[in-house]
Parts: C-alpha cells; sequence; structure tokens
C-alpha cells in the first residue's frame, strides 16, 4: 500500500473551520486519526454575530465517521480559550492551523476605520492570540506545527482589499519570524496562500472553475506541512485545484554605490538597469544575509565621525 501520512494520537486546532477550507481540512486531519478542534464562531462573512451551528455540525459529521472531535465557539481574538478547549478534552496540542477570516473588500477611498480594524483584528491579532496560547505549549512539548494563512490578495495587492492585502501579509512576516523563533525548539512554522471555491470567493469565480476549486484539493498541502515527518519552515506557498508551489523573495544583483555625496537620485537613476535587474538573481532567506552586500567593510572604510557600527546588528539573536 502506498504511505500514508498519519496523525493517529495528535491534537489539531483548526480556527474558523465551521465551513470552507477550514472545515475540509477538519475532516481531513479527524480522517487520519487525529483529535481535531473545531472553532468557529459561526459568523457571517462580513464578521459579528454567533452561531453555533457551523462548528457543531462539522464535529458531528466527525463523530459520524468515526473521529474524534470537540467544538469551540469562541473568536480567535480569544486564542487562549481555544487553546484551552484543546488540552481540556485531549490533553495536549500538536498542530494549529490559523484559518478563520473575514472580508470587508471597499476601494480605499470608501474604507472605513471599521472596516480595517476588523478585519486586522480577524486575521492579524487573531493568529497571534491563537498562536501565542499555543506556543506555550509547544515550547514546553519541543514540538509543534503551524499554519498561517495568507493570501495572492497579500502577496500582489487586490482591488478593493487595502484591509485584507495588509493583514494577509502581515501573517507572512509573522510566520516567518515563528519559523526562526521556533526552530530550536523543533516548532515549524509556514504560510499558505489558498485558492478555492467557498463563500469568500464565489462570487468572484465563474461557475466552471468552482468545480475544480473544492477547498479539499488544498488540504494535502496543509496536511504535509503540518507532518511530524515535514522538515520545512517558514515557507510560502499557493495552492488550489490541484496546484501547489513554494514562492520565494528574488533580489536584483544590485549596485553597490560609494557611501559619499556621489550617491544621487540622478546616480540612481543611470544605475537603475543594475538595481533592478534579475538577470544574476540572489534569493535572500535571513537578515543576516545583509552582509552579503559587503557593509561592514565599507562601513569600516567611512571616516570615523561619519557613521558608526551601532546601526549595524544584523546578528539573530532571540
Ligand atoms: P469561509 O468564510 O468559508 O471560512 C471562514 C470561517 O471563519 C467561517 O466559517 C467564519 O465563521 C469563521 N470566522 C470568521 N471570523 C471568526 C473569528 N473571529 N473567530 C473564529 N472563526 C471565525 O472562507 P474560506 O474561503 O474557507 O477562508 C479560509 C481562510 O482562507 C481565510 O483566512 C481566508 O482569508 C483564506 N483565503 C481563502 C481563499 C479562497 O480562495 N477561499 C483565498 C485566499 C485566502
Amino acid at each position: 500500500a502506498a504511505e500514508q501520512l498519519r496523525f493517529d494520537g495528535k491534537v489539531v486546532i483548526i480556527t474558523g473551520a465551521g465551513g470552507g477550507l477550514g472545515r475540509a481540512y477538519a475532516l481531513f486531519y479527524a480522517s487520519r486519526g487525529a483529535a481535531v478542534v473545531v472553532n468557529d464562531l459561526g459568523s457571517p462573512l462580513a464578521g459579528g454575530g454567533q452561531s453555533h451551528s457551523a462548528a457543531d455540525q462539522v464535529v458531528e459529521e466527525i463523530r459520524r465517521n468515526g473521529g474524534q472531535a470537540v467544538a469551540n465557539y469562541d473568536s480567535v481574538e480569544k486564542g487562549d480559550a481555544i487553546v484551552q478547549t484543546a488540552l481540556q478534552h485531549f490533553g495536549r496540542l500538536d498542530v494549529l492551523v490559523n484559518n478563520a477570516g473575514v472580508l470587508r473588500d471597499k476601494s480605499f477611498s470608501r474604507m472605513s476605520d471599521m472596516d480595517w480594524d476588523l478585519v486586522q483584528l480577524v486575521h492579524l491579532k487573531g493568529s497571534f492570540k491563537t498562536t501565542k496560547a499555543a506556543w506555550d505549549v509547544f515550547r514546553k512539548q519541543k514540538y509543534g506545527r503551524i499554519i498561517m494563512t495568507t493570501s495572492a490578495a497579500g502577496l500582489y495587492g487586490n482591488f478593493g482589499q487595502a484591509n485584507y492585502g495588509s493583514a494577509k501579509m502581515a501573517v507572512v512576516g509573522f510566520s516567518n519570524t515563528l519559523a526562526k523563533e521556533g526552530a530550536k525548539y523543533n516548532i515549524h512554522c509556514n504560510a499558505v496562500a489558498p485558492m478555492a471555491a467557498s463563500r469568500m470567493t464565489e462570487t468572484a469565480m465563474p461557475a466552471e472553475v468552482i468545480k475544480v476549486l473544492d477547498p479539499k484539493f488544498v488540504t494535502p498541502l496543509v496536511a504535509y506541512l503540518t507532518h511530524e515527518s515535514c522538515p520545512e519552515t517558514g515557507g510560502v506557498y499557493e495552492v488550489g485545484g490541484g496546484f501547489a508551489a513554494k514562492l520565494r523573495w528574488e533580489r536584483a544583483e544590485g549596485h553597490v554605490f560609494k557611501a559619499d555625496q556621489s550617491f544621487t537620485p540622478a546616480a540612481v537613476h543611470a544605475q537603475w538597469k543594475a538595481i533592478t535587474d534579475f538577470a544574476k538573481p540572489y534569493y535572500p532567506q535571513s537578515i543576516g544575509e545583509v552582509d552579503w552586500l559587503g557593509l561592514l567593510d565599507r562601513a569600516k572604510q567611512l571616516p570615523t565621525n561619519a557613521s558608526s557600527n551601532d546601526s549595524l546588528h544584523f546578528n539573530d539573536k532571540v
């Protein structure tokens, strides 16, 4: 038989698991042996409101299939209560999938403080609160797997989604940092930008493509990234409709100017091709890699009163 990656004995929290992608994740993990906390406050797409039925239905479906699950109805803003549910019912926690989300699409000129704040609160603060509570557990047991949910709307920008796009890019920065801080505790954190037909996207998609964009065609990548056997951390992945691919930063070869008065806007213009030329690309993965630019050497060559090395602490001490 082909290898099957299983989650027996593992406890998994999925936030926003009452529908869409979260529901698909929850059903899958349960079918592979995990005990699942199905979190969902049952909110309308634009946020607010509350109903237990979304989470309850998913829990029922899992139990009907012989799996283990429990519902939690707290907002992700109360992440510690969600983690408590896992500990109380199943005694441990291994995987956290930050998936809950809301939308308040508006062109930027019409975007209110409320539209901005609510979206930041659920996606960014919610991921922070839930992950913070899980982090303590993961650190103590020296094991944890975390998923952040980003979006093409953040990675590339999308009309009408200034609030959502910024929150979604913020969780990428969050994920990158947790990957670094978690490394020595065997805590891995990756970000996925899913594409799936759900109530969040159905109005934006032609009917024919909705079939191939079933949320269950996102699940395998998320499951793999959170499996004990997966070494990956600090990655960003696009996944949907059976497609999966990793993304990374690419830096142009660039140009090193003299750190003196000759470094003018006109000099920038004159070197624009080199600054923006990706023919000899570099793929930086950590903040320490600015040393590659020879910054410290060049700082030493400056007149002593012109600059101090104090601003050049690139060590990644935690
Ligand atoms: P969905 O609207 O079907 O699911 C989101 C779930 O989160 C809902 O069940 C909702 O009740 C729940 N929720 C909302 N606020 C909550 C809160 N404060 N606490 C707990 N639960 C809350 O949407 P979908 O498509 O399944 O989205 C899941 C995630 O994937 C979201 O983070 C979304 O931004 C992201 N995403 C989805 C894409 C897609 O193509 N469907 C594209 C890019 C990102």
